[in-house]
């Protein structure tokens, strides 16, 4: 497969329908869940994306059969099978925090030693978040630089139910901890500051095995798992609205309309949404039935008149991953976007508040970097330069689009990071009517 390295991107408005790959967290979750399951499981419509190949990849190496291949929507489909048991090498995680916490979550729960580890870049991601936890359900965690940063040791065997208060809301904690859970003695209990996306929870009812749920009136959030059978369930995975988010926003910005079909629709990853609306956008959304447990919808956006706003709290955590191209609609606003409560962008894919900082100078535009978040001005326009992806898809994606809406041509480089996500991203851009010229490639 050819990955375009170093991009032009022209100015000039994006319109049209477009269909995205599947949801990144739900296609990690159907592959591990898939394989927990002891049965053959169905899967359809999974991202093609380097981050979703890593976990496949990885479940291999831990004794699963997994057969994938593309489908007639462009999405990988096939089956996995477990059972999973000591892997047999290390397990390469690539640009995925997602799989490297939650296979570790896995990994403590199988007798034996698993070495996970990543790429430049997840090997700087935190992972004392899992260790403590683990630890205390009797699993043997080490890891590099005093046991905070991968590659990660999980020495597994016989685990304890616990509860445990996480300090920061993170689905990727909840989720690496409740897969421990299934294989622990008694029920384990995850407390977070805040809710945070549930597909771990949702995909674990839809294979039979109950999850209690509560969110207080405070936001904290409280979810219980109890050690049970699950049953072999087909899992269907819709579209990725963070992939969708891109799209979202070209349409809003633009002066015409972009249209996201059969997007994955949870609350919980809808913040984007929300926030377009927020900041006056012209949406429109048409739900669909749901599926594997989880809402579907259609996304029209028109081209709009954004008023700037504030996001902090969950508005937050449901927009996490959206924060990078958020910031763009923020700048194209009236008023600018202010967003808080958002440290754990410090330790994404890059430092997404230092990178989008030097994606935001480099095409000319004023960006305040704050501890927890941002400050972006409105009424600002990009001007043509050169972004360096800095290593990470959406801070790549965030420049395309910013090319849509410049006074002139925006140079791209690292464009590779975007294959971690969505590698048919430029083909979309293209089709919606984007000006694209390759600049360089690799096979
Ligand atoms: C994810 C959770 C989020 C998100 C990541 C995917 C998941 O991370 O940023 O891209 O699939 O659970 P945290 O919840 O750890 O912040």
């Amino acid at each position: 497969m050819t990955v375009v390295e170093r991009v032009r991107v022209h100015p000039g408005t994006l319109a049209g329908t477009v269909r995205v790959p599947g949801d990144k967290s739900l296609s990690h979750r159907a592959l591990m869940l898939g394989a927990l399951v002891g049965e053959r499981v169905e899967v359809t419509g999974l991202a093609p994306s380097g981050d979703v190949a890593a976990t496949a990849g990885a479940l291999r190496t831990m004794g699963a059969t997994v057969e994938l291949a593309l489908d007639a929507a462009g999405g990988l489909s096939g089956h996995v099978r477990g059972p999973l048991r000591e892997p047999d090498d290390v397990l390469d995680c690539g640009n995925s925090g997602t799989s490297l916490r939650l296979l570790a979550g896995i990994a403590a729960g199988l007798d034996g030693v698993s070495v996970l580890t990543g790429d430049a870049s997840l090997r700087r991601r935190p992972v004392d978040r899992i260790r403590r936890p683990l630890e205390a359900m009797g699993a043997r965690i080490d890891a590099r630089a005093g046991a905070t940063v991968p590659p990660l040791v999980v020495r597994g065997g016989a685990l304890r139910g616990i509860r445990y208060d996480s300090p920061v809301a993170s689905a990727q904690v909840k989720s690496c901890v409740l897969l421990a859970g299934l294989a622990a003695d008694g029920p384990t209990t995850v407390a977070s500051p805040l809710r945070s996306r549930d597909h771990t929870e949702r995909m674990l009812e839809h294979l039979g095995l109950p999850v209690a749920s509560v969110t207080t009136e405070d936001g904290r959030e409280e979810v219980t798992v109890t050690p049970g059978p699950l049953r072999a369930a087909p899992l269907a995975v819709t579209g990725d609205p963070s992939s969708g988010a891109f799209w979202m926003v070209a349409g809003a910005l633009g002066d015409d309309a972009v249209s996201v079909t059969d997007l994955n629709a949870n609350p919980t990853r809808f913040g984007v949404v929300a926030t377009l609306l927020e900041l006056g956008a012209d949406v429109t959304l048409t739900q669909r039935g749901p599926r594997t447990g989880e809402p579907v919808a259609d996304v029209r956006v028109a081209a709009s008149e954004l008023a700037g706003g504030v996001l902090a709290g969950v508005g937050v955590v449901d927009a996490l991953d959206e924060l990078p191209i958020l910031a763009l609609a923020g700048a194209r606003s009236r008023d600018g976007l202010e967003v808080r409560d958002a440290a754990e962008l410090r330790v994404k894919e890059s430092d997404r508040i230092a990178s989008l900082a030097a994606a935001f100078r480099a095409l000319g535009m004023a960006f305040e970097e704050r501890d927890d978040g941002y400050l972006v001005p409105g009424g600002q326009r990009p001007g043509p330069g050169t972004v360096d992806a800095a290593g990470d898809h959406r801070i790549a994606m965030t420049a395309a689009i910013a090319a849509t809406v410049a006074t002139g041509p925006v140079e791209i480089t690292g464009f590779g990071a975007v294959s971690s996500s969505y590698p048919s991203f430029l083909d979309d851009l293209a089709a919606l009517g984007g000006r694209v010229e390759v600049l360089a490639s690799r096979t």
